[in-house]
């Protein structure tokens, strides 16, 4: 299936400051220089927010992990989960049309679909409520056919039975998740033929249908004020504004031998539509412009730092980087965003190498005197 970005698009997003907190909680589980793991979860949760991904959500989501654009479209655009349209407003429902769902009347339930929300899928409704999509195999083929809706499957369905569950979610009601033919969970129809004493002393429903009627949150969109994202690592017990999400945010610091004029500080945390170069460590630059950066004709005296401490940087480039006229950390930790962007541009064979892996941030450690994860395993001998 072809998945395009939507044509309207928001002019901008922003996570709401409950969501923000939560991801600044979430990036804080991954190693300095690692950022980009929390990528799916942060996609997550801007869809949760509005209720698909637009391209600025994208791209925020981008720019807050110090990430190149395309490569968070790229996981955005991979994955199924993640919805590229607006979705209905009351729910999104995900028909199984895989081998034990089509044999059991799937295209059944997906003519419900078409004749109750839209002709085609990924549509609204007209009242803007409901939209549809068939999907693959959900593992709930023992209760086939069946759909998702929201975050909750409902099994053993009928065309007449989809039917119900859509006039009860447009009033307002939340149907019992789980089998709908009176089943207790995936036993035979005509009842347990082994393990019977298991009958006794059970919940009103199974596991997870009991879990659901308790929780009743199964279309509820996440919004933040959900138990607070635990983040022990920080002492703190909670992720909600514990600390900053990443180095790559941390302030300029300006170095000495080679600032350039005009290095301005580095936010610490990229606006909605700033560029992937924003959250590398260097101010955002201005639509098109790159400029040459000071350059040295040799090392200093003392000699030139392994810039290979930089993760990104292999021989190769740090040949090239020589080559450049770049020797030391402080001058790569002075970049401003136009700067970068020339750099960027000069890295043949590796143009945008520096803003996609944050070496601007990097450096600036580096230069301090600090250590990274990785240059800490460089040191060791652990990186070849
Ligand atoms: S085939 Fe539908 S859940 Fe597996």
């Amino acid at each position: 299936m072809l998945r395009r970005l939507y044509h309207d698009q928001p002019a901008a997003f922003e996570f709401t400051p409950a969501n923000l907190a939560w991801a600044k909680g979430q990036i804080t589980k991954y190693p300095e220089g690692r950022q980009a793991s929390a990528v799916i979860p942060l996609l997550w949760r801007a869809q949760e927010q509005e209720g698909w991904l637009s391209r600025p959500a994208i791209e925020h989501v981008a720019d807050m992990l110090g990430m190149a654009r395309i490569r968070a479209l790229e996981v955005a655009t991979f994955y199924f989960m993640f919805q590229l349209q607006p979705v209905g407003s009351v729910a999104h429902i995900q028909i199984c049309g895989t081998t034990s769902c089509m044999i059991c009347g799937a295209e059944e339930l997906i003519r419900v679909c078409r004749e109750k929300i839209a002709p085609a899928p990924h549509t609204l409704s007209a009242d803007g409520k409901f939209s549809w999509e068939e999907v693959e195999c959900l593992g709930a083929c023992a209760n086939a056919p069946m759909a998702q809706i929201g975050k909750d499957y409902y099994e053993d369905l009928t065309a007449e039975g989809l039917e119900r569950l859509l006039e009860a979610l447009a009033a307002g009601k939340v149907p019992v998740p789980g089998p709908q033919n009176a089943r207790y969970a995936c036993e035979p129809l005509a009842g347990l033929t082994t393990l019977k004493d298991l009958e006794s002393g059970r919940t009103q429903y199974n596991g997870s249908v009991q879990r659901a009627v308790d929780l009743g949150d199964g279309i509820k969109r996440i919004d933040g004020t959900e138990v607070p994202l635990v983040t022990p690592w920080l002492g703190t017990g909670r992720g909600a504004g514990a600390k900053p999400a990443a180095k790559p945010a941390k302030p300029a610091r300006a170095a000495k031998p080679a600032k350039p004029a005009g290095a301005a500080p580095a936010p610490r945390m990229a606006a909605p539509a700033a560029p992937a170069a924003a959250a590398s460590g260097a101010a955002a630059p201005a639509a098109g412009k790159a400029s040459k950066p000071r350059v040295l004709k040799a090392p200093r005296a003392g000699g030139a730092d392994d810039l290979k401490q930089i993760k990104g940087v292999g021989p190769k480039l740090e040949a090239l980087l020589n080559r450049l006229g770049f020797f030391h950390f402080d001058q790569v930790a002075a970049w401003s965003a136009d700067e970068l962007a020339w750099v960027d541009d000069n890295l043949e064979g590796f143009k945008g190498r520096a803003s996609r892996d944050g070496w601007v941030a990097q450096a600036r450690i580096l230069a301090d005197g600090g250590q990274t994860e990785f240059s800490a395993r460089v040191k060791k001998g652990d990186v070849y």
